[in-house]
């Protein structure tokens, strides 16, 4: 297996071996780190983190990443740089791939990723846009992997909006590995007419299966994974809570849920989540309309259902994979 020079920027682009890969190759990395085994092979080599957005996983686990494998990092905050503002991407890109071995970019439109990634002579890593968040998929895949022991004929379940950036992804995903998908939202928040019927070709060649409910107890029943995210995704309007709260409070992640899920269910959230009054957001949200917790109740969340921080954890090992095959260190 050969990724060197690759750019990752949807899971759309790589094969199902090749994810397989990825994710194998994190989990040799993650126990060469808990076994304290030196991964430095790639002193010399420098990477640039552009965010557009915030984040907290996933930079940390870029930098963490880069520092391990041996990297210099250059992180641009949402305000510190010229991108867009005064400096176009395709610029951008030409200048950065002048000095730098890789490109992580996070911000907005997929269109945005996908030109930096044309106008670099560098591998460009999506670290999230409104379309994907592809790392996010190997670390999902992984802790799925660590928990139940296999990854192709999971059932996982996705509650909440279908359409954007997670709802995507893990539905590709599951396409392309042979699991089984199901949306659980409203109609309105299922994913695009186009992305579906791509995925279904996906589903042809490796046996997944894909459905879309709005019923909760037909979606989750027996599921192997319930996932949820936040119901307004960053760079969405504060006006959209409204309807957000309205149309997905009945498929909240609750205990009767996880009950009606498979008997060794495990829940997963990408985060940050608002299970509780603990965050700015959550409160003012939480007081103006009344509710304890939105997406998940902090009884799940905090209950032995929930992997999230092995999850979170693993977006560290999977970022360092990504990293290291497509700027070709351990190739076979
Ligand atoms: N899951 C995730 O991408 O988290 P951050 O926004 O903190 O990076
Ligand atoms: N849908 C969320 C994912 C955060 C990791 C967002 O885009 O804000």
């Amino acid at each position: 297996m050969n990724l060197k020079g690759r750019d990752f920027l949807t899971l759309k682009d790589y094969t199902p071996e090749e994810i397989l890969y990825l994710i194998d190759l994190a989990a040799e990395l993650k126990d060469k780190k808990k076994k304290g085994i030196p991964t430095d092979v790639l002193r010399g080599k420098n990477v640039v983190l552009i965010f557009e957005k915030t984040s907290t996983r996933t930079r940390c686990s870029f930098e963490v990443a880069a520092y391990d494998l041996g990297m210099g990092v250059t992180y641009l905050d949402p305000a510190g740089s010229q991108i867009g503002k005064k400096e176009s991407i395709a610029d951008t890109a030409r200048v950065l791939s002048r000095m730098y071995d890789g490109i992580e970019y996070r911000g907005y439109g997929q269109t945005i990723v996908e030109e930096l990634a044309n106008f670099s002579d560098v591998p460009v890593w999506n670290g999230l846009t409104n379309e994907y968040h592809p790392t996010q998929m190997l670390a999902d895949m992984l802790t799925i992997k660590e928990q139940l022991g296999r990854i192709k004929g999971v059932k996982l379940t996705y509650m909440g909006d279908a359409r954007y950036n997670m709802g995507n992804s893990l539905m590709v995903t599951c396409a392309k590995l042979g699991m089984h998908f199901v949306a659980c939202a409203p109609k309105r928040y299922f994913p695009d007419e186009e992305l579906i019927r791509q995925c279904e070709e996906y589903a042809k060649e490796s046996g997944a299966t894909l459905t879309f409910t709005e019923d909760v107890e037909e979606g989750t029943k027996g599921a192997d994974v319930i996932y949820t995210d936040v119901w307004v995704s960053m760079g969405e309007p504060d006006n959209v809570w409204v309807e957000r709260i309205k149309d997905l409070t009945p498929y909240r992640v609750t205990m009767d849920v996880m009950k009606n899920a498979g008997e060794d269910a495990i829940f997963l959230h990408c985060l940050p989540s608002y299970h509780d009054h603990k965050t700015t957001i959550g409160r003012e949200i939480g007081v103006k309309f009344g509710l304890k917790e939105m997406e998940v109740t902090d009884e799940v969340f905090e209950s032995s259902y929930s992997r999230v921080f092995d999850e979170a954890e693993n977006r560290m090992h999977t970022i360092k994979a990504v990293m290291a095959a497509t700027l070709g260190a351990f190739s076979e």
